[in-house]
């Protein structure tokens, strides 16, 4: 007697294509679940038109407007973009001219993806130039490229000059405001101005905020000092995720914190020992702090205050990621268990999210860090870095309010 395989050739053929079907439609359903779960491109498309329409109304009304069109970070997270575009913003009201902006690059959606600018910060786009339009508005004879050689401590007030002319449109052919500029202490000459620029000029979108609100009661947390609703909280970020490797890295080049986060007023907010960055173990403890660090500064931070007992943290738990939930339960277990320093701990898994709003989800956990009563940030994370601005800047709150892990 022969032996046959289990199965004859046609079934196997016949169990391998339903197999394959099977593969291609949860691959599908997956990508469609992942995209419609953000805003989607037809609501973008509809902001983009708009944002061209103000733009056209705005240049034909004032013929008089002079332009700065900047070379901008393409890529990296959405707080780097976030920071820069608003120092740029800065640079361009500083010197009268109007700031042509260019769209967010939303890496969850693809290398390249976009998304209209005026869907997270509005306040940068209003009276500015939407790049869509520059080439309508200035022609090559109307354009004068510029380059700028000159060293960090110069910089700011170089490039000021050289926007000072008469010129109808300059185009800054270098990237200005590189990882080395903002981690330098040039930066801090920009600081004074800049808060004023914040005060004035920073809104966050309507989606953003109705989140922010949102998630403010589901939560039950408290933004007013002066009112009743909610509880007053410290906000912690716990920043994990990719930053481990990502850490080691930065000791390895000796990197220190970066932009806000440097400046001197808040050297004081630095838990200590002092950040030493030709010490690698030094360096790591401020990046990637131990969870008993952590819990050492949340408990220092709170001694002498009895009404803070709530503690919202902004992590980047997500399906890449998932080992961060499981060190968010245990730095909640430290936390709340016997003699822990809080009684309630909520995290941005809790927000209220709806479908068609994750893109928004990293705005909504900055906020919500703006408006803790005490901030627990990361020195070397530029989330962190943009609560200090926001808060420091925006909202003239006390650098005695910040902890730098
Ligand atoms: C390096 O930093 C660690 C952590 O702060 C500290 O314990 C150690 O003494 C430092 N080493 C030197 C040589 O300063």
């Amino acid at each position: 007697m022969q032996y046959h395989s289990w199965l004859a050739a046609p079934v196997r053929w016949r169990l391998f294509r339903v197999f394959l079907i099977f593969l291609v439609v949860v691959s599908l359903l997956i990508s469609y679940l992942y995209l419609k779960n953000r805003p989607s491109y037809a609501l973008y498309d509809v902001i983009a038109r708009h944002e061209v329409a103000e733009s056209q109304r705005f240049a034909r009304n004032s013929p008089e407007n002079k332009y700065v069109l900047f070379k901008q970070l393409q890529g990296a997270g959405f707080n780097n973009q976030a920071q820069e575009i608003l120092l740029y913003h800065h640079l361009a009201l500083a010197t009268s001219r109007v700031y042509v902006y260019q769209p967010i690059i939303w890496r969850p959606r693809g290398s390249q993806a976009t998304v209209p600018l005026s869907a997270f910060m509005p306040g940068v786009t209003r009276n500015s130039l939407s790049a869509a339009l520059f080439e309508e508005i200035c022609s090559p004879e109307e354009t004068k490229h510029v380059k700028i050689r000159v060293n960090n401590p110069s910089l700011w007030e170089y490039t000021k000059q050289q926007l000072s002319g008469n010129e109808k449109c300059i185009v800054v052919d270098d990237w200005i405001l590189n990882w080395d500029y903002l981690a330098s202490p040039a930066l801090h000459d920009v600081w004074p101005e800049f808060q004023k620029y914040l005060a004035k000029h920073f809104q966050w979108s309507k989606p953003i905020q109705e989140i922010a609100s949102r998630a403010r009661t589901k939560l039950n947390l408290r933004w007013d000092p002066a009112s009743n609703d909610g509880e007053p909280y410290v906000a912690l970020h716990f920043r994990r995720g990719d930053f481990e490797g990502h850490c080691e890295s930065l000791a390895d080049h000796h990197t220190g914190f970066t932009t806000w986060a440097t400046l001197p007023s808040l050297s004081p907010s630095t838990y200590p020992p002092t950040l030493d960055t030709t010490n690698h173990t030094s360096s790591i403890e401020h990046c990637y702090p131990s969870l008993s660090r952590i819990v050492s500064i949340i408990s220092t931070a709170v001694q002498d205050k009895p009404h803070l007992r709530t503690l919202h943290v902004l992590h980047d738990g997500a399906w890449d990621h998932p080992l961060v939930y499981a060190q968010h339960y245990k730095l909640k277990a430290l936390l709340t268990g016997a003699g822990g320093p809080m009684k309630r701990v909520t995290h941005s898994g809790q927000v209220p999210i709806a479908w068609g709003e994750a893109d928004w989800a990293v705005a909504v956990d900055v906020e919500l860090a703006r408006r803790a009563e005490v901030f627990i940030g990361n020195g070397y994370s530029s989330l962190s870095t943009q609560v200090v601005a926001l808060r420091l800047g925006a909202d003239g709150g006390r650098a005695e309010d910040i902890i730098l892990l």
